[in-house]
């Protein structure tokens, strides 16, 4: 055995079988392998024909993503399918599970491809910033024409093997005996004078796919006011070659396209998020093989817009789902809310009305705690922030609930270990922070209280899994990560207000940025009214905002708010009242007014926040810094292209952002502005996130 590939000789058959969990990747020395192992069957003249597949649920799953920075040493891809195109003997490829990017490129370079039914292939790079770079963009187009191929290289898609036939992608799949089947393709190869290549067929289509292409994107650019990514373009560039470049001049121009994107800060940004999402999954003290509290019926306390939310997305995974509201009226309303929701799933397509009844199906209603929570194996609180009305539904869950059941609770801020001493199970609480609306929204905070226990970490992780959410466990502090890193950005756009900008200009600064929305859009959204509530109860204040809800403006559900909502109107209309209610306030709070540039909003909007997480990371409330860049990717809309903000630091220079933030400090008279401790150790140090990551 050659690292990495398995030799077997089976009846003058050679099997290359690529062996390298978890999935198969490309390192280099799996390339080594198959460039060494492939000549080694050519050369023996007892080989009539080689045939190649991988092993376990994944055929090749590309390249190796954690070494795709490292400058490529030894044979590539390219060599082993140029050598494969110059046999006289026939090399088939046996898929026997998930073929992605060069996996499907090998493929794609064999004579041909037979597929196990149920399996999936694709070329996924562009959902990494990048295009295939093994000849992907030269031989889909000649196997299944260029406007597909085009689709499927800019999408990422993966398809059913079933799907990849219809196209011409793959050549057969079978049900069993995947590698019989491929030994028969051998010999019917070998029964022709010549090989079936890629290479040799004319890409079907014509430019005017290529056009259209062009178009869709650039309007789809102009709709998103962007230039698109430099990856579709590349993608489709490299396309447009197949037409009207020789093939080897063509692959020459698709790798150098490949390594150019590679190094960029969109690639880069993007890598970074996939393995970050990965690194989340490890969670210290569970393993695969911690026992897990089996789960069937969930109690969801609360029937709000939350727990609505909740409901339905645990009814959609096929939990038993008792809604529990002491007042029968606000049961009503969540009935008629998710009878809404179900309704507008299936008007719109995206689920079949069998489904939508099944899960509606799975939901009761209880207006009495004791009978609601009686069968629950877990139960999730979702009440309003009011912590000691919190305090006493946990005092009673303990009580009420069976003895195996794990208690949650949504809150988006408090003391889980407060609420866990209510109770006489206080390893069975946890955390489980749902972001709104919830059966839409991602991201799933887990919260792992002093005494909450790897089987119940892992029951919940599992639970999140099931209903398609993405769980970062993260510790107990107030707000956790998101909000907590979120509070200094509310913080600032307070401030900036005061100061003289106009909400419009506080958000496009961030729409520019790549977010969907600006501060400003998504508190019109969420409702002003909200914290200005809480800070009420509490004797706070915090201006400009809470004058704004004074004066009835609660945002799009007022028709007014940072901005004016006319009927049907979603998007906000500036509005000279607002600004002058705000130039009141300043005037009121004696803040000089200034013109304030698009930088110093960014860098006050983003930096200080990022600072935040600077602290949350010496803290120990995340594992590692990835685990927060998950959190804003999947729960507070920030761009993938740009990673996270942990990842944004590192891009920006740990040693500039600790610099910027001194000047912010200086110049704004705040002290808390300065760099944290961690933040002003690395930068000085010279220390990257990167490497705190790959420790972890
Ligand atoms: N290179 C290196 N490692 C990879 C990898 C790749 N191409 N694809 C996945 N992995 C790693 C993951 O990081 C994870 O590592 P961990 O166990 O240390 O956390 C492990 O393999 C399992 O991956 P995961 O995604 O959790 O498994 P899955 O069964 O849910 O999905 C795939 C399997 C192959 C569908 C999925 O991993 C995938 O889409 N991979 C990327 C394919 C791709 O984009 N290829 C083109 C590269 S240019």
């Amino acid at each position: 055995m050659t690292e990495g590939v398995v030799y077997e000789v089976n009846d003058g058959i050679a099997v290359l079988r690529v062996d390298n969990p978890p999935v198969n990747a490309l390192s280099p020395h799996v390339r080594l392998a198959l460039n060494e192992l492939i000549r080694k069957a050519d050369e023996d003249p007892a080989i009539r024909g080689v045939v190649l597949t991988g092993t376990g649920k994944v055929f090749v799953a590309g390249a190796d993503i954690k070494l795709i920075n490292m400058p490529r040493t030894g044979p590539t891809i390219g060599d082993f399918l140029a050598h494969v195109e110059g046999m006289r003997k026939p090399v088939v490829a046996a898929v026997q599970g998930t073929a992605l990017g060069g996996g499907f490129e090998i493929a794609l370079g064999c004579h041909a491809r037979v597929a196990l039914a149920g399996n999936r292939v694709g070329l996924p790079e562009a959902t990494l910033g990048l295009i295939p770079g093994a000849g992907g963009t030269q031989r889909l187009p000649r196997l299944v024409g260029a406007a597909v191929a085009l689709e499927m290289i800019v999408s990422g898609r993966h398809l059913e093997v079933e799907e990849a036939l219809r196209l011409g992608a793959v050549d057969a799949v079978v049900e069993d005996d995947l590698l019989g089947h491929a030994f028969a393709w051998v010999d019917r190869l070998l029964a022709r004078s010549l090989l079936p290549r890629a290479r040799d067929r004319q890409p079907s289509g014509d430019m005017t796919d290529i056009e259209a292409a062009r178009t869709a994107f650039d309007c789809k650019a102009a709709e998103l006011g962007t230039n698109g990514t430099a990856a579709t373009q590349a993608a489709i560039a490299a396309v447009a070659d197949s037409f009207d470049r020789d093939f080897d001049e063509a692959l020459a121009r698709e790798i150098e396209a490949f390594t150019r994107l590679r190094t960029s800060p969109v690639a880069q940004a993007r890598i970074h998020a996939f393995l970050a999402e990965r690194a989340a999954r490890h969670v210290p003290g569970v393993k695969s093989d911690t026992p897990r509290r089996p789960v069937d019926t969930v109690a969801v306390i609360g029937a709000g817009t939350m727990g609505a939310g909740i409901a339905i997305t645990l009814a959609n995974a096929g939990y038993a789902v008792c809604v529990v509201d002491a007042a029968v009226e606000s049961l009503d309303a969540a009935r008629t809310r998710i009878n809404t929701t179900y309704g507008d799933l299936v008007g719109r397509g995206r689920m079949s009305a069998g489904a939508a009844e099944t899960a509606r199906a799975r939901l009761r209603w209880f207006s009495d705690l004791a009978e609601g929570v009686a069968e629950a194996d877990l139960v999730i609180e979702a009440v309003y922030e009011d912590m000691d009305l919190k305090k006493r539904i946990f005092a009673e869950l303990s009580r009420l609930a069976p003895d195996h059941a794990i208690l949650a609770s949504n809150t988006s801020y408090q003391d889980i270990d407060a609420l866990a001493r209510e109770t006489a199970r206080p390893e069975r609480v946890v955390g489980m922070h749902y972001f709104s609306p919830a059966n839409v929204m991602k991201l799933l905070e887990v919260v792992r209280g002093a005494a909450t226990s790897p089987q119940t970490l892992a029951s919940v992780l599992d639970i999140a899994r099931r209903t398609g959410k993405i769980p970062v466990v993260v510790g107990v502090c107030y707000g956790f990560v998101g909000n907590r890193m979120l509070w200094q950005r509310t913080v600032q756009t307070q401030k900036l207000l005061l100061e003289g900008c106009s909400p419009r200009e506080i958000d496009t600064v961030l729409t520019n940025f790549g977010f969907r929305m600006g501060p400003c859009q998504m508190q019109d959204l969420a409702g002003i009214d909200v914290a200005w509530r809480l800070r009420k109860a509490r004797g706070e204040r915090m201006e400009p905002v809470d004058t704004i809800a004074d004066a009835g403006r609660w945002g799009q559900k007022t028709g007014k708010g940072y901005y004016l909502y006319p009927e049907g109107v979603r998007t906000g209309v500036d509005d000279p009242e607002l600004l002058e209610i705000v130039a009141g306030v300043a005037g009121r709070l004696k803040v000089p007014r200034r013109r304030v540039g698009g930088e110093e909003i960014r860098k006050r909007l983003l930096f200080p926040l990022i600072n935040e997480g600077f602290r949350i990371v010496e803290e120990g409330m995340v594992e590692r810094p990835g685990d927060i860049d998950v959190v804003y990717l999947h729960g507070y809309g920030w761009p993938r292209d740009k990673g996270g903000p942990m990842h944004h630091a590192e891009t920006y220079g740990l040693k500039r952002l600790a610099d910027d933030l001194d000047r912010m400090a200086e110049t704004l008279g705040e002290e808390e502005l300065r760099p944290t401790r961690f933040l002003r150790e690395l930068a000085d140090t010279g220390g990257s996130l990167a490497e705190i990551d790959a420790r972890t």
